[in-house]
């Protein structure tokens, strides 16, 4: 008796003095919180961990008006009159046009589809001229809520015309207010009774954010008329069929390492008539096909495979596709989960040919097949395709599993250079992401891609997320995330996100913002990283952080570097930092995250680096936690950059609710690894 009594004191005691030193040992962490281990040594410190040199990128999906209307600098709505109901109720194929006469002109307008342009573009306009009056009879397109135009530019115009009947017409095209003013102006002549593409340049004489174009005919006859085109000459890099440049250049100025495209959601397409077909959106435009956007509208596909490779070579962004697996996305039918369908299995082969041949149009010899289409493009070169997307946050069903594991094992055979990324569902638990990993252990997937929208509190309780991820496993790309939100609350939390991304670059391969750009007053989701109108862009705070990391990424991770001490356990996760050296320039870069409102004190040791110079740059981004950028004011959050100086050990006051990247340059061999 008395010995189990003395047993169990021992027990009591010994559970009370582990009790207290688990107490201690998270009171001096909480107290000197070690972000980046020990900071007190002195000694040369090891070679640092590699991490991903693809780590932030983006994701680029047509939603919220992204391409046709945003990115894609067409000012012609509905040019080729294929807008139908099927994209919205209200739509037809005169959807942003209307019948023109003024003087005393008459005549009709109707769409036909007999001996089209293209099979793959079906309808046309028929402009029966009557009477031709004083000013001619034709079509007004509004463009895209108005059409841009400023003094001195030029815009490049195009039409194809069929003459059906009557001789020769003369046809006048103008820019002009929504009143009349005429702004600039080309005509030419009809000659032909086939398909024949008429180009003109016009010149606007004073600048309008509501302009139109007006296309007459000014002869009794009848004319068919299809694909009116309307480009500024000014798009990004002056690519023809190109990009709008504002657009293009904020993009690009987040330096990217790699672009994920077309899309998410709208790659799977709604139902199996909707999925994303590469091979539909590349060649001339006017033979690719039109087609409904899950997102309720329409593409016209002008931004398509071609354009979107040449964009992400032009701002050096690796192009990381994505292709459904041959499954609808399981919303279709505007269902909620339910609606997911799969391409038989006898239109599998072709189905898989596609992808391979997607591969072959990217990196194929202009002696291929596919690579010649590349080459006659404009784009002999190949655009270097290294990773795939298969699937996008599908259900992970067994209709899922056996067409993804077909075209997966069709890829490696074929091509086992291409890194291949699979998908673990649309959330970051669950059953699809249970079942997607396990399917990704079992194939050996090389890389697979997690999405998740969640609050900012998430992201702060989840930074530890990766720390314990397998590391023989399946790499990580986290090809979409958010936190719900444009406030610098919200950048900062995904900011603290961010920090533990370079800590964990080891396994996160990439990780890509979601959804990228989105029109204003057409947004389908929200948030979005930078909203756009016609005239104007207005990045998100979201964006300066995404801009702070990818313009300061590295290529090795250093712990022991920074320390906090700030005294207050409760913070833990609203603090944080990384330390990174990228190897091309020898900088170390130091990040810095205080998502709290008390500001913090960070010890900086960077003893065991060899010479650096004091001389560092800074940039720092904060302000009152709930605000954001607006179009009204754009600049409201952006970062601030000025010259800091540095020692090899250094304190850093971290404002409330900050991000602080501080560049250093050291006067190392930049090859040199420590
Ligand atoms: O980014 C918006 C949508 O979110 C994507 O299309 C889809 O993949 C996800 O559900």
């Amino acid at each position: 008796m008395k010995k189990t009594f003395m047993y169990s004191l021992g027990v009591v005691l010994y559970a009370l003095l582990a009790l207290s030193w688990i107490s201690d040992r998270d009171n001096i962490q909480k107290r000197s919180r070690i972000l980046a281990g020990d900071s007190s040594s002195s000694k040369k410190i090891s070679a640092g961990k590699l991490i991903s040199p693809d780590l932030f990128g983006i994701f680029f999906e047509d939603l919220s008006y992204a391409a046709d209307g945003g990115l894609y600098a067409e000012l012609i709505q509905n040019r080729s009159f294929e807008y139908n109901p099927a994209d919205r109720k209200d739509w037809n194929p005169f959807t942003a046009w209307e019948y023109t006469t003024q003087g005393n002109g008459y005549g009709t307008i109707s769409v036909q589809t007999a001996a089209p342009l293209s099979v793959n573009n079906l309808h046309y306009v028929v402009l029966n001229v009557e009477e031709e009056g004083i000013e001619g009879v034709g079509l007004t397109n509004s463009g895209f809520d108005g059409i841009v135009v400023r003094a001195g530019e030029q815009y490049n115009f195009s039409v194809f015309v069929r003459q059906l009947s009557g001789e020769s017409m003369p046809i006048q095209v103008k820019l002009q207010s929504k009143k009349g003013t005429v702004y600039g102006e080309a005509a030419f002549s009809t000659l032909s009774k086939d398909w024949k593409k008429y180009t003109a340049t016009i010149i606007a004489a004073q600048s309008d954010d509501s302009a139109r174009l007006v296309i007459v005919a000014k002869a009794k006859g009848k004319i068919a008329l299809d694909v009116v085109s309307l480009f500024p000459q000014k798009t990004f890099k002056n690519r023809t069929n190109g990009l709008r440049a504002d657009i293009a250049q904020a993009i690009a100025d987040l330096k990217p390492k790699f672009m994920r495209f077309p899309g998410g959601c709208l790659v799977h397409g709604d139902g199996l008539g909707n999925i994303y077909r590469w091979k539909n959106t590349i060649g001339p435009v006017e033979q690719r096909t039109e087609q409904r956007n899950i997102w309720n509208y329409h593409q016209s596909v002008g931004l398509g495979y071609y354009e979107y490779f040449q964009f992400c070579e032009d701002i050096g962004a690796k192009p990381v596709p994505v292709l459904a697996a041959a499954i609808s996305c399981q919303n279709s039918g505007r269902t909620r989960g339910t609606g997911q369908r799969a391409l038989p299995m006898n239109e599998m082969e072709a189905y898989i040919q596609d992808v391979l041949d997607l591969i072959e149009y990217a990196n194929g010899p202009v002696t291929s097949t596919w690579g010649a289409k590349r080459a006659k493009a404009g784009h002999p070169k190949p655009f270097n395709l290294q990773y795939l997307g298969v699937g996008n946050e599908d259900k992970i069903t067994p209709e899922f599993k056996d067409r993804f594991k077909l075209i997966y094992d069709a890829v490696r055979v074929k091509y086992p250079e291409i890194t291949l990324v699979g998908t673990v569902g649309p959330a970051p638990s669950g059953e699809d992401y249970e079942q997607g990993w396990k399917l990704a252990d079992q194939l050996a997937i090389p890389v697979v891609d997690e999405h998740y929208y969640e609050k900012p509190e998430w992201f702060l309780r989840n930074n530890q997320r990766y720390d314990t991820y397998d590391r023989s496993k399946s790499k990580v790309y986290i090809g979409e995330y958010a936190s719900r939100g444009n406030t610098l609350f919200n950048a900062l939390a995904e900011a603290v996100y961010m920090t533990a991304l370079e800590r964990n670059g080891d396994v996160v391969k990439m990780a890509s913002y979601a959804p990228l750009i989105a029109r204003q007053n057409h947004a389908s989701w929200n948030p979005n990283l930078i909203y756009f109108s016609n005239t104007a862009i207005a990045p998100t705070v979201n964006y300066y952080v995404q801009q702070l990391f990818s313009t300061n990424q590295g290529d090795r991770y250093y712990s022991n570097i920074v320390s906090f001490s700030d005294g207050e356990g409760v913070r833990d996760s609203t603090l944080a930092a990384s330390f990174v050296r990228d190897s091309k320039t020898g900088d170390l870069i130091l990040k810095l995250v205080n998502a709290g409102r008390t500001a913090s004190q960070a010890k900086v040791n960077l003893a065991g680096f060899g010479s650096i110079n004091p001389k560092a740059s800074r940039a720092i981004l904060t302000g009152t936690p709930e605000t954001g950028n607006t179009f009204v004011n754009p600049g409201h959050v952006i970062p601030q950059t000025s010259g800091f100086v540095v020692g090899k050990s250094f304190l850093y006051d971290v404002p409330p609710y900050s991000l602080t990247v501080i560049r250093i340059k050291t006067n190392d061999d930049p090859k040199a690894s420590h």
